[in-house]
């Protein structure tokens, strides 16, 4: 398997530097990539969330520490451009992001830096490579609005091995999951200030356009991935030794977190 991990080095000021290990590799990783949303995500700079302001990301931020609920070290699946890792990490001692698309982790270096934050290590990985990575285990091991882009069978291996990595009272909380039963109605608009059948219509005519578009162009639908029945992950939880909690996500009608803790 193709991966790449980011390295850090002292650079002339003191401050560290990241450095790609091997640019032939990227160009490999970019020629051929492991699944279509490696490849819808190689050059995107931004996570996506409803506002870009560090306002909204900074509120966005504290409903997850709330969930996230201590530990010492974490580790952030699918960090992107580390939009909520940065503030993760006042309240961590050390902090790991995880990424597949090289885009997101040039602007997440960039923005580590900026905020200085010291405590952050970033690798280029995807969820099968990212654990022969790990140099250590974490307490908190997590992933915003990344779980929608895994199948059930892919989410099944991820926590199995998440268990292996994570510290004895460890938590893993995935946030920001669709929800299979309110992402349909979110889509038809029924969250939107002006909602109505007129407009409704007007989105299903929409979406069926870009689904068949996309299929023909073999890209994704949208952004948005695949929604994930919280029961199913529930047993899944189960299954490996873990009882799962699910609350409704604070700023997203359509979305909920899955926080996972040992029986
Ligand atoms: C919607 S963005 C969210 C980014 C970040 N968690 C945040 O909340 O700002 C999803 C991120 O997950 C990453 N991603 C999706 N599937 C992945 C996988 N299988 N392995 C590694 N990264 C993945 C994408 O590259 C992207 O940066």
């Amino acid at each position: 398997m193709i991966f790449l991990k980011f390295n850090f080095k002292k650079n002339n000021t003191g401050r560290r530097g990241m450095e790609v290990e091997s640019r032939e590799r990227m160009k490999k990783i970019h020629a051929k990539p492991i699944n279509i949303w490696e490849d819808f995500f190689k050059d995107k700079t931004h996570g996506g969330h409803r506002y870009s302001t560090e306002e909204f990301l900074a509120m966005e931020a504290r409903e997850k520490l709330f969930h996230l609920d201590g530990g010492k070290t974490l580790l952030d699946f699918g960090c992107g451009s580390a939009e909520l890792l940065t503030y993760y990490a006042p309240e961590y001692e050390k902090l790991v992001g995880v990424d597949f698309s090289p885009s997101m982790l040039r602007e997440a270096d960039k923005r580590i830096k900026e905020k200085q934050c010291n405590n952050i290590d970033l690798i280029l990985a995807n969820h099968e490579t990212i654990w022969d990575n790990l140099q250590f285990t974490f307490d908190r091991i997590t992933a915003a609005g990344v779980i929608q882009y895994l199948t059930f069978q892919e989410i099944d291996a991820f926590i199995a091995n998440a268990s292996k990595y994570l510290n004895t009272d460890g938590k893993i909380v995935f946030f920001d999951i669709l929800d299979p039963r309110l992402y349909p109605l979110w889509k038809l608009g029924l969250f939107a200030p002006k909602a109505g059948v007129l407009k409704a219509l007007y989105r299903i005519w929409c979406d069926f356009r870009y689904s068949v578009s996309a299929t023909l162009k073999n890209r994704p639908r949208n952004i948005y991935g695949f929604s994930h029945n919280p029961y199913k992950l529930q047993r899944i939880a189960n299954k490996h030794g873990f009882e799962m909690r699910y609350v409704q996500s604070m700023y997203y009608e359509y979305k909920y977190h899955a926080i996972m803790s040992r029986i």
